[in-house]
């Protein structure tokens, strides 16, 4: 099957072998499109599920056992940390809270690296690979950098990322120095970074990895076909997803319609995107019946993954609203908090930004936008670790004063009077 790029803007091709990210032509994003239909979709749903009891590499990986899906990569070149397979978990409490009768999580920060982000990177660098790339470089709000510094060590390639000078999360940083990446931390905020390092890719040998890189969406497009599996190809009514960049939605989106482009699945789910109020231009954008996005100047959030002012997927994004169906709203800090440790009540749990999916889902049953009896699945992105620091703060009720699921450590003497009297309480 022969895969090339196409402009999803003015439809001009460049080969594989090239290194852009954005068309030569216009500007407009790239996507990797394949001449033909990967084949039988029945033949192949039973191939995919098979590789889970194989015991070769690639066939491990969530990613790679739809490899049919994604047919640009020479097996000799991938790189995996054995990414996806994350869970399908049923969420009872977040479903009541949310004011649905039933509610599905799927669990994207159960990956190597504890967020969706390692189900695009492992693409991403086998294509660096594949293009003998050396050095890998990324912007980050936290979980890209982790999951780029992490798959680089694992290519033996050296990696820079550049980070918004103390605005990411702890776990997430550690994660870059442990990995050995090359950690800039520069002044200014994630959208000041990414335009660096586009400058920097546009000109030195530098492979960039942010998801404007194609190949990082065709990876993170098998999260459609993971989940779809898992439901036994039973598409849900609605996906709900943060939005911050907005590669996920966008990759999400290509998932699916070429699922059922491909005949795997018979109809598309309608698509909700959720950014936070201080960081909403593709809500403001739609919202506004705008044809063009304008940008954010510093946006804000404590979500600092999507924390973000100029998403550069905006147009890929929008296309996939306008096929699957679907809007974009905006949760406030103190329901993304509260949504949060509601979803962790559940035994799940989650970090800020994915916690504005059960949020946004609540709105939209408030709102009268969804029905209860919808088959839903919120897409958590990322791990409760991953920011330990904001969990703290809002069961101490640091975060969001007098918290309405605030559970707080309890102090007590050591001595079992004492520990029975706090248990009584
Ligand atoms: N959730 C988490 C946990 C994220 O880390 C991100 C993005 C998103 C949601 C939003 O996804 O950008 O595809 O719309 N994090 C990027 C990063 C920007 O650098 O780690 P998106």
């Amino acid at each position: 099957m022969n895969a090339q790029m196409e402009c999803t803007s003015c439809g001009s091709r460049l080969g594989i072998t090239e290194i852009a990210y954005t068309c030569r032509e216009c500007g407009g994003l790239l996507d990797v499109v394949y001449d033909d239909a990967p084949g039988d979709p029945e033949e192949l749903k039973a191939r995919f599920r098979a590789r889970r009891l194989s015991d070769e590499t690639a066939d491990r990986s969530g990613v790679w056992r739809f490899r049919e899906l994604l047919p640009f990569a020479d097996k000799r070149h991938i790189v995996t940390l054995g990414e996806g397979n994350t869970p399908h978990w049923d969420a009872p409490r977040a479903a009541a809270y949310a004011g649905v009768d039933r509610l599905a999580v799927k669990h994207q920060g159960m990956n190597p690296t504890g967020s969706f982000k390692d189900n695009g990177m492992t693409a991403g660098v086998t294509q660096a690979r594949a293009l003998g790339a050396t050095t890998v470089a990324c912007a980050s709000t936290g979980n890209t950098s982790a999951s780029m510094a992490a798959y680089a060590a694992r290519a033996r390639m050296r990696a820079a990322v550049f980070i918004p000078d103390g605005q990411i999360a702890l776990g997430k940083l550690s994660q870059a120095l442990d990995y050995g990446a090359l950690t800039l931390q520069i002044e200014g905020d994630f959208d000041v970074a990414l335009a660096l390092v586009r400058q920097l890719t546009d000109t030195d040998p530098i492979y960039l990895l942010n998801s404007v890189n194609p190949f990082r969406i065709e990876g993170q497009k098998t999260i459609a076909a993971e989940l779809c599996e898992q439901r036994g190809w039973r598409v849900p009514d609605r996906i709900v997803v943060p939005g911050g960049n907005l590669g996920n939605v966008s990759a999400l989106g290509k998932g699916f319609m070429e699922l059922l482009d491909w005949g795997f699945i018979d109809r598309l789910p309608r698509i909700t995107v959720v950014q936070a109020e201080g960081a909403a231009p593709f809500a403001q954008m739609v919202r506004s019946g705008a044809t063009t996005l304008t940008e954010v100047a510093n946006a804000t959030t404590r979500a600092t993954a999507i924390k973000i002012g100029a998403p550069v997927s905006w147009p890929k994004a929008m296309r996939v609203l306008e096929v699957c169906g679907g809007e974009v709203l905006t949760v406030t800090e103190a329901e993304i908090a509260e949504a949060k440790a509601v979803i962790g009540s559940d035994g799940i749990g989650c970090e800020p930004a994915s916690a504005t999916t059960v949020a946004g889902l609540r709105q939209l049953i408030a709102d009268g936008l969804a029905t209860p009896d919808e088959n839903v699945v919120c897409v958590l992105t990322g791990h409760l670790l991953k920011d330990p620091d904001y969990t703290v703060e809002y069961h101490f009720g640091r975060l969001e004063p007098g918290a309405a699921h605030a559970n707080a450590p309890v102090r007590v003497a050591s001595n079992l009077d004492a520990i029975r009297i706090a248990l009584k309480s």
